[in-house]
């Protein structure tokens, strides 16, 4: 387990599991250094081209933000992930289905959403994140009420929050995160496994495919003022 102090706070988690491929470690030299950001000021030129613009929080391997970039073209989707085995896995991703419009950000999802103007966003999806169990960690979930109210102020009005877990106890944190204590804040609709948001509008991830339990899915919309 890695964790890296930022002014922002502390990054708890996998940084790196197994070794890299030869192929992914090529990618890592070829391609990321065309789809990275280190800053939102990377964004300059991209900015202009697109209609609208995404964050995905931890992507894991990839497969939600792809799909999505892939059947929406004209808008740009930002995948932060921390984990170097998550970043090469779309990396392999963007190269084989020849995807344009993701920038990844290698690093904490977080230092990159601060620096972001407010309003800017459509969208930000935070899927499985790291539950934290133990009492003692609870602190290190990336679901706090200030990452959600940074989150809200970069959304647009109407943008949306969508959030997935199958872990039971953060589903009742994120209920009364996000339906009681922030309830002025988002419209929230709810779904369960049989009511889901169709595949085209909200991927199946890895960990979605692993889940065992009920999954709570979450569409919070930034309430319009
Ligand atoms: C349980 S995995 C879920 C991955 C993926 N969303 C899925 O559903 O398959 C959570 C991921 O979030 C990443 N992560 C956790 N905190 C993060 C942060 N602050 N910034 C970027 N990535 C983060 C972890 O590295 C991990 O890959």
């Amino acid at each position: 387990m890695d964790c890296v102090d930022h002014p922002i706070g502390r990054f708890y988690g996998r940084m790196r599991s197994g070794k890299l491929t030869s192929d992914q470690e090529r990618l890592f030299k070829s391609l990321l250094p065309n789809v990275s950001l280190t800053s939102f000021s990377d964004l300059k030129d991209d900015l202009q081209k697109y209609k609208a613009i995404f964050i995905e929080v931890g992507f894991g391997c990839g497969e939600h933000i792809a799909q999505l970039a892939t059947l929406h073209k004209d808008s740009l989707f930002i995948g932060c992930e921390a984990f170097v085995n998550g970043v090469a896995a779309l990396l392999v991703k963007i190269e084989k289905f020849n995807i344009e419009n993701i920038r990844i950000f290698y690093g904490d999802a977080r230092l990159l959403i601060s620096e972001i103007p407010d309003g800017l966003l459509e969208g930000v999806f935070i899927l499985f994140p790291d539950p934290w169990p133990k009492r003692r960690h609870i602190k290190r979930r990336i679901l706090q009420s200030d990452t959600i109210a940074m989150i809200h102020s970069k959304l647009k009005d109407g943008g949306i929050l969508r959030i997935a877990t199958d872990h039971p106890e953060y589903q009742l944190w994120i209920k009364r995160l996000i339906t009681h204590d922030m309830a002025n804040m988002f419209e929230v609709k709810s779904f369960d496994r049989s009511t889901r948001p169709d595949e085209q509008s909200w991927p199946t991830t890895r960990y979605e495919c692993k889940a065992t339990d009920d999954i709570l899915y979450v569409e919070a919309s930034r309430r319009r003022v």
